[in-house]
């Protein structure tokens, strides 16, 4: 072989290679996976502290509010009849992706407040499960969370609102919606606008589902409770086809325990147990997360379950579960991956 002839394909060579990398790396920087169970950090490399949270779709945009957990975990000794594990409340942390897999710290939007003589924001209280919904008819951003104190006998709802989804958001107080008391909650805006508080009440004995008022920042009166007496919590709540479906965890604390869904016609009608969706290694116990919130992705018919497992001891180094929503017919099932493609 002449050396000219080398020469070219030596330079073919280098080419091809060149190529390659350059390929795998645009597929690196493209590729949007999400790998449950592992601590999470922000584009800025900061551990994502967002726990017991949801996500708000806005404008092309995600964004994910949660608990952000002090960093040292203690147990609140004066509570005997179970382990009531506690970090201090940072107050609801905001974090804003495109893609569901790089995100960046938005802030603390709804701070703790060390100083405060209102006693629902100190970092000694509880302060979980935000949920943040936007009301078209006013442009402003309502956030509900459960207060409670710290040993959890108080049990209310609290609710700030904000101009933008970033904050920051002015609390309004806290109050037992409709008369009743609150712990684990969440929030649904159904297509017509109507928007939905779900919590669990009668210390977790029972489900309660109360509409909002236009502007999402109280209750109206109507509600209905449901699941009466199944004792679940932690629900979160989707509508695919016309069919409303309720996911929910047993009432164990920080522990795990099996999850069950529900499916209803109407937010305010009648909910049948269907049972644990869960599929996979640990199944019979959530694969050791509690869910918090069901995503649907923007204008697709995909819906991604979020879990929190807890570390209980250790409540900061808590990690995110995220599992594809599928569907048998109506017959929700969420199958344990480690590692989901988008
Ligand atoms: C769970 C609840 C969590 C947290 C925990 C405290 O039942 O789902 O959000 O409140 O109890 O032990």
């Amino acid at each position: 072989m002449g050396n000219n002839r080398k020469l070219r394909l030596l330079g073919l060579g280098v080419f091809a290679v060149c190529m390659l990398w350059s390929c795998t790396k645009r597929q690196a920087a493209m590729t949007t996976e999400i790998v449950s169970d592992e601590l999470w950090k922000d584009v800025d490399g900061q551990l994502i502290n967002a726990h017991g949270g949801g996500i708000l779709h806005y404008k092309g945009r995600y964004y994910w509010y949660g608990e952000c957990k002090g960093d040292s975990t203690y147990r609140l000794e004066r509570v005997k009849s179970w382990e009531c594990w506690r970090a201090d409340a940072k107050g609801v942390s905001c974090y804003s992706s495109a893609d569901l897999v790089h995100w960046k710290f938005e802030g603390i939007v709804l701070p703790s407040v060390p100083q405060d003589s209102l006693p629902d924001l100190h970092p000694s209280q509880i302060m979980e499960r935000p949920k943040v919904l936007y009301n078209e008819k006013t442009g402003k951003f309502v956030l509900w969370l459960h207060i409670d104190s710290p040993d959890y006998e108080k049990g209310m709802a609290g609710v700030a609102v904000a101009d933008k989804p970033t904050g920051p958001f002015v609390y309004r107080g806290s109050f037992k919606p409709n008369g009743f008391d609150c712990r684990d909650q969440t929030l649904f805006k159904d297509t017509d606008g109507r928007a939905y508080h779900i919590c669990a009440t009668d210390w977790n004995e029972t489900l309660l589902v109360s509409l909002l008022t236009d502007d999402y920042t109280g209750t109206t009166g109507v509600y209905k409770r449901i699941l009466v007496h199944e004792k679940r919590e932690a629900p979160a709540v989707f509508k695919r086809k016309g069919k409303y479906y309720l996911l929910s965890s047993g009432c164990t604390g920080w522990d795990p325990n099996e999850a069950s869904y529900a499916v209803a016609d109407s937010l305010l009608g009648t909910w049948v147990a269907q049972g644990n969706p869960c599929s996979g290694p640990n199944a019979k116990k959530t694969f050791y997360a509690q869910s918090t919130f069901v995503l649907q992705l923007e204008g697709e018919d995909r819906y991604i379950a979020l879990f929190d497992r807890w570390n209980k001891k250790n409540l900061i180094h808590s990690t995110y579960i995220w599992l594809p929503v599928s569907f048998e017919k109506e017959k929700l099932v969420i199958t344990w991956k480690k590692r989901m493609m988008l």
